[in-house]
């Protein structure tokens, strides 16, 4: 039961760029975001949610002069794209600013005033590149070359993503200006500095000893920043510029990473002027009862994060955040998110194709708070979405709710055995594991209490009863009604994630769920609506089409960080698998001639009863020829889900009478040491069944 007093938490989402479209690599920090809101609103608390566009830069100059229009257009319809695929993905904002806004031009100028007026502001000449084609000095991004440390080709003009090395970009070797082709001049301009060095000792303090951050990145900023004095932060550039222009220094322009940060100030002063508070409220310091402050931010971004924010904060004189929480990177399948395997999905291509709830959940329960990346397998989402939400939670409801449509609920609440009791009891534990951020850690508890209360619907067996005529009536509407109490109860721990589920959930027993408490007490008595399909099961065609259209739409790149990445390497694998099974001895090109391994398309699966760990498939080598097989792959793949999946088997396998039917051949799949599954190979897109693999 939540005991703390009332919070006042103010939670931000790192401003997305305007010079692109969400993609679920964004969804990422917006839905766990959004998870963390929702879940402290529904415990009661003031929470609010703030985020705004990040509209300046020269990428969006760029972008609007090769489009011939203003930037202001520009911004104003990706502001519109952006807050349409926040909408689809339920990320519910209380305000969503720009950091173009007057409101963002009034802050950046009083955090100025506060940097100017204690000292902190000095100008020096700097050399810069500058591209004579397209008429500007270059930002670091649109500068590439060779690393002039390890001479790694084609790195970005800031940071080598081989080597981490940070360095100004006329230190790049062969720079090549990627708006132009060209090569860029180096050209002196006058540029203003904030002297971060001064505030040191504050940085120090705050980063290694506030417990605002993770333990990993007070460390990686002890190792890779602290230890020697911080460098001077280029916080000017000199027109053409896209954003506001310095009041006292005529023809230079704030950088984009000064007044993106400040961005948040600027929202929470706009929800504030929309309801009658002032921005002191949320980020004065001290006072009686102190608002929280966290950020969601990703790996890339950490070093704006927790060092020049904190010090633009530290010198106004305004609240540091309470947390700073720092998440990875999203892959597809295990690799970078890749346009050409079609994985480079924006949030508007899946919308179109797949129920949005079911990211939130798979976000959910993988997302540990952390900051290893989260990987999104698109056989894993399939069977996990549709075994958890269809399988174990909707269920409890669709195979309950039409005995109890005339009668509602039992007037009294049965005895369950003390399930709803049990349940109730973990919601501190659930709710510690949402407050923590360990939301897969609150996705297994609540998935235990479904199977809970799926194993006593099938041992209460309720479709049994209602065969069985009126002597049975009662004990069928007790049965019917701890099942969707059970239900409801999930639901109700559920709504962070799933709040359209929440909402069905009310709207079938219960009335609106608007509290955490609601999980407490079991309901009797009350009217039951008839049952409305929800969470569909998701099939593998949707998914395909996901691809197959991320595939055709050509998005943009991701855009780059220009930021330091932490230094977690995203291809560190283990050797487990291979010292646990080593190579096999050498053969010859003939010996593997002789396996006619094929591509092929699972065209049906299903179960094998009596068979613990078997699946039968028929796969098509393409045209009239397929293939039965049994595969040992139940528990790891839904048999729904692998219909229309292109897979490899060994088509010249010799024929197997088994207990169930004839084998025909064999699916390839790995497993190992190290992981517990079996894993299916699945060709490059555009393979088609019936090719031979070589
Ligand atoms: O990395 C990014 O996408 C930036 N647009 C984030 C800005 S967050 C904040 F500081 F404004
Ligand atoms: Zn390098």
């Amino acid at each position: 039961m939540p005991t703390s007093p009332r919070r006042r938490i103010l939670v931000t989402s790192a401003l997305p760029y305007a010079n692109g479209h969400i993609h679920l690599g964004h969804l990422v920090e917006y839905i766990q975001t959004d998870i963390f809101v929702r879940f402290q609103k529904l415990r009661g608390h003031e929470c609010l949610y703030l985020c705004a566009d990040d509209t300046h830069g020269t990428a969006i100059m760029i972008r609007a002069r090769a489009e011939g229009r203003s930037e202001q257009e520009l911004i104003a319809e990706m502001r519109a794209a952006h807050l349409a695929d926040f909408n689809g993905f339920q990320v519910a904002f209380d305000h969503y600013g720009s950091t173009d806004n007057p409101s963002n031009r009034r802050l950046c100028a009083e955090v100025w005033g506060a940097l100017r007026s204690k000292g902190f502001v000095v100008s020096r000449d700097v050399q810069q590149l500058y591209d004579p084609v397209a008429g500007t000095f270059l930002a670091d991004r649109f500068v590439k070359g060779t690393c002039p440390r390890c001479r790694a080709a084609d790195q970005y003009g800031d940071t080598c993503e081989q080597c981490g090395a940070t360095y100004a970009p006329a230190d790049v070797i062969d720079p090549v200006s990627t708006l132009s082709g060209t090569r860029p001049d180096v050209r002196s301009a006058e540029h203003l500095f904030v002297t971060i060095e001064a505030l040191h000792a504050f940085l120090a303090e705050w980063t290694q000893s506030s417990g605002a951050l993770d333990p990993r990145i007070a460390n990686y900023l002890a190792r890779h920043f602290l230890g020697e004095p911080l460098r001077d932060w280029d916080i000017s550039r000199p027109a053409p510029y896209f954003g506001f222009e310095i009041p006292d220094a005529p023809g230079h322009y704030w950088y984009v990473w000064f007044d993106a940060p400040i961005g948040y100030l600027a929202a929470t002063a706009e929800w504030c002027e929309a309801h009658g508070q002032t921005i002191d409220a949320w980020w004065r310091r001290g006072g009686d009862t102190p608002a929280e402050i966290h950020h969601f931010i990703g790996k890339d971004i950490v070093y704006f994060h927790t060092l020049f924010w904190p010090a633009m904060l530290e010198a106004a004189g305004l609240a540091l955040p309470t947390k700073v929480r720092v998440h990875g990177f999203l892959t597809v399948n295990g690799e970078k998110m890749s346009k050409s395997r079609g994985t480079f999905v924006l949030a508007r291509t899946w919308l179109d194709h797949v129920d949005p709830s079911s990211l939130r959940y798979y976000y959910a329960s993988k997302i540990s708070g952390g900051i290893d990346d989260l990987d999104l397998n698109l056989d894993e989402f399939l069977a996990k979405v549709n075994a958890d939400l269809v399988g174990k939670v909707v269920n409890l409801a669709s195979r309950t709710a039409r005995w109890l449509e005339g009668t509602g609920l039992a007037e009294v609440y049965p005895d369950d055995g003390g399930l709803f009791a049990k349940a109730a009891a973990e919601a501190d534990e659930i709710a510690a594991a949402y407050e923590a951020g360990d939301f897969a850690r609150a996705m297994r508890t609540i998935m235990l209490a479904a199977d809970r209360a799926n194993a006593y619907v099938d041992a209460e067996q309720p479709w049994k009863l209602a065969k069985q005529g009126p002597e049975v009536a009662g004990r069928l509407r007790d049965v019917a009604t701890v099942a969707l109490n059970l239900f409801r109860q999930i639901t109700v721990y559920l709504a962070p994630v799933l709040p359209t589920l929440a909402e069905q959930a009310g709207a079938l027993v219960g009335g609106p769920i608007r509290s955490w408490d609601e999980s407490q007490s079991p309901r009797a008595g009350l009217p039951v609506a008839p049952f409305v399909p929800m969470m569909k099961r998701i099939d593998r065609q949707h998914i395909d089409a996901v691809v197959a259209a991320s595939q055709h739409a050509a998005p943009q790149e991701p855009a780059p960080t220009g930021g330091t990445m932490m230094d977690t390497p995203t291809h560190a694998d283990s050797g487990e698998p291979l010292a646990a099974e080593p190579l096999a001895p050498t053969c010859t090109i003939d010996d593997f001639s002789k396996i006619d391994l094929r591509v092929a398309r699972i065209v049906a699966a299903e179960e094998v009863p009596e068979a613990k760990k078997l699946l039968k498939l028929t796969v098509s080598l393409g045209g009239d020829a397929t293939r039965t097989v049994f595969a040992g792959i139940k528990g790891f793949h839904e048999p729904a889900a692998l219909v229309g999946r292109v897979v490899v088997v060994v088509a010249n396998l010799a024929p197997r009478q088994m207990k169930f039917g004839l084998s025909e051949g064999m699916v390839v799949a790995a497993s190992g040491a190290g992981a517990s599954g079996v894993y299916l190979l699945s060709p490059d897109s555009g393979a088609l069944p019936g090719m031979r693999l070589h």
